[in-house]
């Protein structure tokens, strides 16, 4: 099939390189000259495990290629797949003016059928909007062309995003019409074997369904940290309560790892929008703001529990940071737990000295050159002379670790783990204060004066 994706962010790239690998033809159209210009070359401006190889394999063989020609771009594809973003507008709300330029682009150049393929994460009714945005221009030009919406949201995980896409749980189709149906089989036919992952229904549903699981996700997670927190003054383990519910089926392991909130291009946006939506409608969603409310607290506990233990002094103390993509396997550091505290040991007047295996650059492009903050090549560089360790971030290579070493670099011994990373006692064994996410003894009434 020949498929035009606009939008080579996250998803649009994603999409558009796995759909090439599937064996389809696929041209991918942006504003940015720079970024197309980058992707004819090979470069990939996002660090996503596998895309790099993926993109060029697909561009050498041909299926694959990139313009900034919307013109070019609506006469290449049956289906013209829309995934820019949908940035917050200041009320929270998703940003519609991105999809509705592509609609505008799509209703000027069309000169036959076209399937609309709406993958962006977008307000309910959008397809509607979409459809009147392309019937409005087709009229201008007074020309009539048939043409369809359908929605079809991307749920995606950075990280692992091109597994996510090609073995993912399911497809979601919202449409009403049989030729939508047999277009969007067709198109993902390579990844629909096995078993039918294809889940159609009406667009207003697929339109939800992309913000209930986000919401859903985001909830489980809240919940359990707010459980984290009870559990620290409550003095129980949040690990062994997480391991005592997760074997219950109905509960499943998934989603309920405590931690220093959530953050990313994702949750924090979509579960804001959500309400938004909610309330333009005249619901309160009360849940979604209690959501929301847990994770904007749960991303002040590092910097909490880290003041607590130097009795609310950071002035001049410097804090090794271990990890600053909001997760592993990614450079985003979009609404990262690591940004709320190294601007909150900032405000303090402390130093930070991070290091992380991917996101340095984008540290310092979001925060230039500054006096207070060191980047380091390597972890233990990060540890020099610091007064303590912060981890933001669970990667793999930070799981092992020489906790004597780790006491012997830092200056006094504490260690905030806001992940759980480190089993409590052996972190302890080797002479550092651990004080993880709701792991019993970290209460706060016991880190304080601990090392002050
Ligand atoms: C998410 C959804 O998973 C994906 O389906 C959707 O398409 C986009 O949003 P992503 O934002 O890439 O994907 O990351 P994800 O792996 O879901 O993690 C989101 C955040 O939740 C991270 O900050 C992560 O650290 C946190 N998290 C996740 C927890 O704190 N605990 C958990 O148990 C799981």
């Amino acid at each position: 099939m020949k498929i035009t994706v606009f939008g080579t962010g996250y998803v649009g790239l994603v999409t558009g390189a796995c759909l090439a690998d599937a064996g389809h033809d696929v041209l991918c159209v942006d504003v940015d000259p720079a970024k197309v210009e980058a992707l004819e070359r090979g470069v990939v401006p996002i660090f996503e495990p596998g895309l790099e190889a993926l993109v060029a394999r697909n561009r050498e063989e041909g299926r694959l290629g990139f313009t900034v020609d919307a013109a070019q771009g609506v006469a290449f594809g049956t289906m013209q797949f829309i995934a820019v973003g949908t940035p917050p507008d200041e009320d929270g709300s998703a940003d519609m003016q991105y999809v509705l330029s592509v609609a505008t682009t799509i209703g000027r150049h069309m000169d036959g059928y076209k399937l609309v393929v709406n993958k962006s994460t977008v307000p309910v009714g959008t397809a509607d909007r979409v459809r009147a945005t392309i019937i409005a221009e087709l009229a201008g030009r007074g020309v009539e062309h048939d043409f369809d919406v359908c929605s079809n949201p991307e749920f995606l995980k950075e990280g692992a995003a091109i597994e996510d896409f090609t073995r993912g749980a399911r497809i979601v189709v919202g449409t009403e019409s049989d030729k939508v149906r047999e277009l969007m089989r067709e198109c993902y036919a390579p990844y629909n074997w096995n078993h039918d992952k294809l889940i159609f229904m009406d667009v207003r549903s697929a339109e939800l369904t992309k913000y209930a699981a986000n919401a859903m996700l985001a909830t489980k997670i809240s919940f359990m940290n707010e459980m984290a927190n009870l559990a620290e003054r409550l003095g129980a383990d949040i690990e062994n309560v997480r391991l005592g519910i997760g074997s219950d089926p109905r509960i499943g392991y998934h989603f309920i790892y405590p931690g220093c909130g959530y953050g990313g291009s994702c949750f924090p946006k979509d579960v804001r929008a959500l309400e938004r939506i909610a309330h333009e409608v005249g619901y309160e969603a009360r849940m979604l703001s209690a959501v929301e409310a847990v994770n904007d607290h749960q991303k002040s506990t590092l910097f909490n529990k880290l003041s607590n233990a130097f009795d609310g002094d950071l002035n001049g103390k410097t804090i090794a940071v271990w990890g600053l993509a909001f997760k592993p396997n990614t450079d985003d550091m979009r609404e990262a737990p690591s940004r709320t505290l190294m601007e909150a040991v900032w405000a303090a007047g402390g130093h930070i000295q991070a290091y992380d295996p991917e996101a340095r650059d984008e540290c310092r492009r979001l925060y230039g050159d500054r006096n207070d903050l060191t980047l380091a090549e390597h972890r233990v560089d990060a540890l020099d002379g610091a007064d303590a360790l912060v981890i933001c971030t669970e990667w793999k290579e930070f799981r092992v670790a020489d906790f004597k070493a780790i006491r012997d670099a830092l200056r006094t011994p504490v260690m905030v783990d806001g992940r759980n990373i480190y089993e409590p006692d052996s972190v302890r064994a080797a002479g550092l204060l651990y004080f993880g996410v709701g792991r019993g003894d970290s209460v706060l009434t016991e880190i304080s004066g601990a090392a002050g």
